[in-house]
């Protein structure tokens, strides 16, 4: 089988495509016949030597996948050879056979088509996670979300919708922010021409947001402690602005706000059952027309730098994919 081989740090450009040995599930494991592949920010990360995990060469980045069972291992339970799945993983998705413990594997709903599910998970597993299970989202709340035409904030803005908020999406050109209005946000603000507490304040006659889903960092998070509301809490996803934030301890203790961490991937290793809860509960939204994971853009496995280079590059309109040729 084939795998996109990372073999030193660097830029996607030195990623190489070889055959490898196709991998053997183990006991509670399944083998999947990968048909796409899901491509993340922090993939880029990974293959740069910048990201927490760092996995010994040569290895293959990629954190989901979609496709079909094709072996299980001792002790599976709830998965036969033919299922259409979706997986997370921690690294190792592009590549043409993946082996997944079965508790990080979730059937495709009818209907859905293989690039749509190899979207899915951890956009949409992280911001269901962190608005119901952590955040608590309710009918009513204000929810800013920033870098909303990302894959993460594109999630964030259709689950808040979803959920019942009122919803104040923030990006960094028109486009992003179209991205935005289309998926039903019902402010825009560009946090690169427009102040983010300002407007805020405007829109929620001097109340601020209730939640505020952030995988921006940076200059984001700063202008979401001021206006963030008494009681609020703000979601700290990600720094894809490339500046980790700090905050001062005043600001946190005069707005009785919670600062609040979610690593999707943590919950995935430590407490797989919550994981898998949530993401029934998203795939029930999918199903009723709530979510619209369908990615823009595909690219073959062979052209995995070139998808790295469209997923980073800013003003992104949808997810991208890697795609094999296997039916
Ligand atoms: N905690 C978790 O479990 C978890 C899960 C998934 C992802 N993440 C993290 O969340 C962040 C976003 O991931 P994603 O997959 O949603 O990424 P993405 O699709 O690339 O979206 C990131 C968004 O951030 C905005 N942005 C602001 N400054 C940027 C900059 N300097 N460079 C690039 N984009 C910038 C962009 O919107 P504008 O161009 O409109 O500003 C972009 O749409 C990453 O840090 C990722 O590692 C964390």
């Amino acid at each position: 089988m084939r795998a996109v081989l990372c073999k030193e740090w660097g830029e996607p450009s030195t990623l190489e495509i070889e055959e490898v040995e196709r991998p053997v599930p183990g006991a509670g494991e399944v083998r999947i016949s990968v048909r796409a592949s899901g491509v993340n920010f922090a993939d880029a990360l990974m293959v740069a030597d910048k990201y927490q995990f760092k996995p010994p060469f040569p290895f293959s980045p990629g954190f989901e996948v979609s496709g079909v069972v094709a072996e299980a291992g001792r002790d599976v339970a709830g998965l036969g050879v033919g299922d259409r799945v979706m997986a997370a993983l921690p690294h190792g998705g592009y590549a043409e056979e993946v082996v997944v413990p079965e508790a990080n594997v979730v059937q495709i709903p009818e209907g859905m088509d293989f690039h749509t599910a190899a979207s899915f998970p951890v956009a949409y597993g992280t911001a269901h996670l962190a608005l119901t299970y952590r955040a608590n989202l309710e009918t009513g709340d204000v929810l800013l979300v920033h870098g909303a035409s990302g894959n993460v904030g594109r999630a964030a803005v259709e689950i808040g919708k979803r959920l019942g908020a009122t919803v104040i999406a923030t990006g960094g050109s028109p486009e992003s922010l179209e991205v935005a209005a289309r998926r039903a946000a019902d402010y825009v603000i560009d946090y690169g021409r427009e102040d983010v507490r300002d407007r805020v304040m405007e829109i929620t006659a001097g109340r601020g947001a209730n939640v505020v889903l952030d995988p921006v960092g940076g200059d984001a998070f700063d202008a979401s402690l001021r206006c963030v509301a008494w009681e609020g809490v703000i979601l700290t996803i990600g720094f894809a602005s490339g500046r980790i934030p700090e905050a001062p301890a005043w600001r946190v203790l005069l707005k009785n706000c919670a600062v609040m961490g979610l690593d999707w991937g943590g919950y995935l290793r430590r407490d797989p059952e919550t994981v898998k809860t949530s993401n029934a509960e998203a795939l029930r939204w999918y199903e009723e027309g709530a979510l619209d994971p369908r990615p823009s853009r595909t690219f073959p496995l062979e052209r995995a730098a070139d998808a790295l280079e469209a997923q980073a590059g800013r003003g992104s309109t949808g997810k991208v994919v890697l795609t094999t040729d296997q039916d």
